[in-house]
């Protein structure tokens, strides 16, 4: 599946990514509010991931590809996670800094939820973010999601951004 906006092509990811991806999250800002920059066969890992999902028909991540310049910029996609002893479906996004601040993370987000709650009808996406990632949040907020509660994740302090199918349909304006 390859979902379009107006400034990104969201696609699959594919193995041939790795060496953009490794240059991508071996960077200190890209990895912000994470566990950090990742190596080569960390970079690995999370490519074999999601593209294991797509492979087995699960929300999966998407490259993002800014259209006017064919860049893969990031990623923004689903993560799954267990959450207080609970499996839920992440909304989540990195970006290159370059292109921060333009909205577009927040172009993709939209997309991103769009898509899993009208194809792939999902009833219920959260966004972890960190208390003090400003830039993440407004995202979220952007996104239609409110904040619904605090919590411990992988030891950080972390809030639940979340939003229904009930919350997006009356965002979207669409009926029952
Ligand atoms: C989070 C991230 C994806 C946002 O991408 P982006 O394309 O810049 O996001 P957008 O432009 O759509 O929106 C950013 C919003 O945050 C705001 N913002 C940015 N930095 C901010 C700051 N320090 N304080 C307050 N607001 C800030 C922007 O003004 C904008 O809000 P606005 O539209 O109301 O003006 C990007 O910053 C990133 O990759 N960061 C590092 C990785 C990360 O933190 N990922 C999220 C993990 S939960």
């Amino acid at each position: 599946m390859i979902l379009e906006t107006p400034r990104l092509i969201l696609r699959p990811f594919a193995a041939d990514d790795l060496d953009r991806m490794g240059e991508l999250m071996a960077d200190k800002d890209f990895m912000r509010f994470s566990m950090g920059p990742m190596k080569r066969e960390q970079v690995q890992g999370f490519l074999d991931k999601v593209i294991g999902w797509n492979r087995d028909g699960l929300p999966s991540q998407f490259a993002m590809i800014v259209r006017s310049s064919g860049t893969l910029a990031g990623y923004c996609g689903f993560f799954h996670h267990e959450v207080d002893g609970k499996m839920e479906i992440e909304i989540g996004y990195r970006l290159q800094r370059d292109f921060w601040n333009r909205g577009l993370a927040t172009e993709a987000a939209r997309a991103v939820r769009d898509h899993g709650v009208r194809d792939l009808k999902l009833e219920y996406l959260i966004s972890l973010i960190h208390p003090d990632n400003q830039a993440s949040r407004r995202v979220a907020e952007k996104n239609g999601m409110t904040l619904e509660r605090e919590t411990t994740f992988r030891g950080f302090p972390t809030f639940v951004f979340a939003i229904t199918r009930k919350q997006w349909m009356k965002l979207r304006g669409e009926a029952e």
